[in-house]
């Protein structure tokens, strides 16, 4: 199954910011990994493809927002293992689609639209029950990935955990941090950052995944998790918000260190990460990896609904 991505390459970037931090910052390039269905979309995807091959269901079943990452690779997946698949989307539909949802109809996706008050039942047992009633014996995955199965995926991200002292993340519902956590040795550490505004409730929710999977026995290379921080404050003032020194220092980034980011997730990590070496935060000699987890796709969208990109 796994045999379609390529290994996803390891680039260390240099700049005289960098230099005088005194530290080494590597960028793990999960984007490179496939076409549609790369960075930590894969990871989470996994497991859960694995589960619903291995029980017989035909069909997944997932939920997202109208540009989200996860839906464009649930269809991209599905598509190449061969099940079909269902879109829950949060919201109205919009005509004529925006690029995310274009490509996962393309894929064979089914996309089903539900008001934001109804959205917002969409892990209980009542909602997810009366799916299975409209659309039969689905395998249903919680948007984002963020389940169990998710979290063992992530574990597989780093390869070499040897060879650096810190990975920093981009965080949505905290499931890749959670799994990367899981794959560290004491003497590392994680940080993640949250892109949505007032993240600090994340803390509690990787805390309770990290539980979870221990207490569910899954595989795990450390038991002790090692130190780790959530980064609350490179939002940009909420998700999928976006301003103009956002936008810049992606495109900045990229000239310069020929890595495009999107802007929803990567971006802003990549910006705290450069800010942060300016404060000092880091102490010379660390080793840093920052995971770049893909999500490209998001910005067609984020292009054609955003004024600022408009000349
Ligand atoms: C590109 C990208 N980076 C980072 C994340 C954050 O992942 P998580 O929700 O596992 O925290 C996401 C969301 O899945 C994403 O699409």
């Amino acid at each position: 199954m796994s045999s379609i991505f390529l290994p996803p390459p390891t680039q260390q970037i240099h700049s005289n910011i960098i230099e005088s931090a005194g530290v080494e910052i590597s960028v793990l390039r999960l984007d490179l990994m496939h076409p549609w269905v790369n960075g930590n979309k894969w990871y989470k995807l996994k497991y859960n493809l694995l589960e619903a091959k291995a029980r017989n269901f035909t069909t997944l079943l997932t939920f997202g927002g109208a540009y989200s990452n996860h839906i464009f690779a649930t269809a991209a997946a599905g598509k190449l293992f061969g099940l079909q698949t269902i879109g829950v989307i949060r919201g109205e539909e919009t005509l004529p689609l925006n690029p995310t949802l274009s490509f996962a109809l393309e894929q064979g996706m089914q996309l089903v639209y539900m008001n934001r008050t109804s959205y917002k039942q969409r892990n209980s047992p009542e909602l997810q029950a009366e799916l299975r009633e409209r659309y039969g014996e689905v395998f249903i995955i919680p948007e984002g990935g963020c389940n169990l199965n998710g979290v063992l995926g992530c574990t597989e991200i780093l390869q070499q955990a040897e060879n650096f002292d810190i990975v920093c993340v981009a965080c949505g519902t905290g499931t890749t941090f959670a799994g990367i956590l899981l794959s560290l040795i004491p003497q590392q550490k994680g940080i993640a950052f949250p892109v949505l505004k007032n993240g600090e409730f994340l803390q509690q929710e990787i805390e309770t995944l990290l539980q979870n999977y221990l207490a569910a026995d899954l595989p795990v290379s450390n038991k002790s998790v090692c130190a780790w921080e959530l980064i609350c404050n490179y939002h940009f003032g909420g998700y999928a918000k976006v301003n103009d020194e956002l936008l810049k220092f992606s495109q900045q980034f990229q000239q310069i260190y020929g890595i495009p980011l999107d802007y929803v997730y990567t971006a802003k990590m990549f910006y705290g990460v450069m800010d942060l070496l300016q404060q000092g935060f880091f102490s010379k000699g660390d080793r840093i990896l920052l995971i770049h987890t893909g999500g490209l796709q998001g910005n067609l969208g984020i292009q054609q609904k955003t004024d600022k990109f408009k000349t």
